[in-house]
């Protein structure tokens, strides 16, 4: 029985995810939730936000990097061709599998994910690289939880995909 993909995201309402490399918000409190909800698991991610992300083998996170480059390769460092190869490996690992994107790997992945944690943020941003359009499909949420700071009001859910 294969594992659950799970695939964990922040968007913006105009689908935004990225620019120039970076995210295009700076939320701290879904900083947190994403480090919590990732911790101990394998991470599947391209090799930008790998490569951005220096710290992503703390918390017992054992990342699979989907990239050409195979000098990536390290003890604790899966690389993977493409996503097939990439959810392969994850499924041979101990622990939750965890999509971290970016936006080639969510459109891949988003048809196969079993649970999405979404965080969406209630703003237009501007950006360069964009979560595929998930409300179409069938999605039962299970959880909520509306939050703000100064900049943003946005919404943590998780949503179960129905089969
Ligand atoms: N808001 C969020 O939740 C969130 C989440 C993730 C990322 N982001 C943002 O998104 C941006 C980074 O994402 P990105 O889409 O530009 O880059 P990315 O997916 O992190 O990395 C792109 C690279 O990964 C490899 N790759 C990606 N998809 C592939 C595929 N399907 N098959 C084979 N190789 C693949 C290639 O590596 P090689 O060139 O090495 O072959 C490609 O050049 C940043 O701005 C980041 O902050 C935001």
């Amino acid at each position: 029985m294969p594992k659950p993909l799970n695939l964990i995201v922040a968007c913006a309402a105009n689908r935004v995810i990225g620019r120039a490399g970076r995210l295009p918000f700076d939320i701290p409190e879904d900083k947190a939730w994403f480090h919590e909800k990732t911790a101990g698991t394998t991470v599947v991610l391209g090799r930008i936000c790998y490569e951005t992300w220096p710290r992503v083998r703390q918390d017992g996170r054992v990342p699979v990097v989907i990239s050409s480059n195979r000098a990536l390769a390290q003890p604790g460092v899966h690389v993977a061709a493409d996503v097939p190869q990439a959810l392969a490996i994850a499924q041979s690992l101990p622990g939750e599998i965890m999509i971290c994107g970016g936006q080639r790997i969510y459109e891949e992945t988003l048809p196969l994910c079993d649970r999405l944690l979404l965080t969406l943020v209630h703003a237009d941003v501007p950006g360069d690289t964009w979560f595929p359009e998930w409300r179409q499909l069938p999605w039962r949420e299970t959880w909520r939880k509306d939050s703000a700071d100064a900049a943003y009001r946005y919404t943590f859910s998780v949503l179960e995909r129905q089969r």
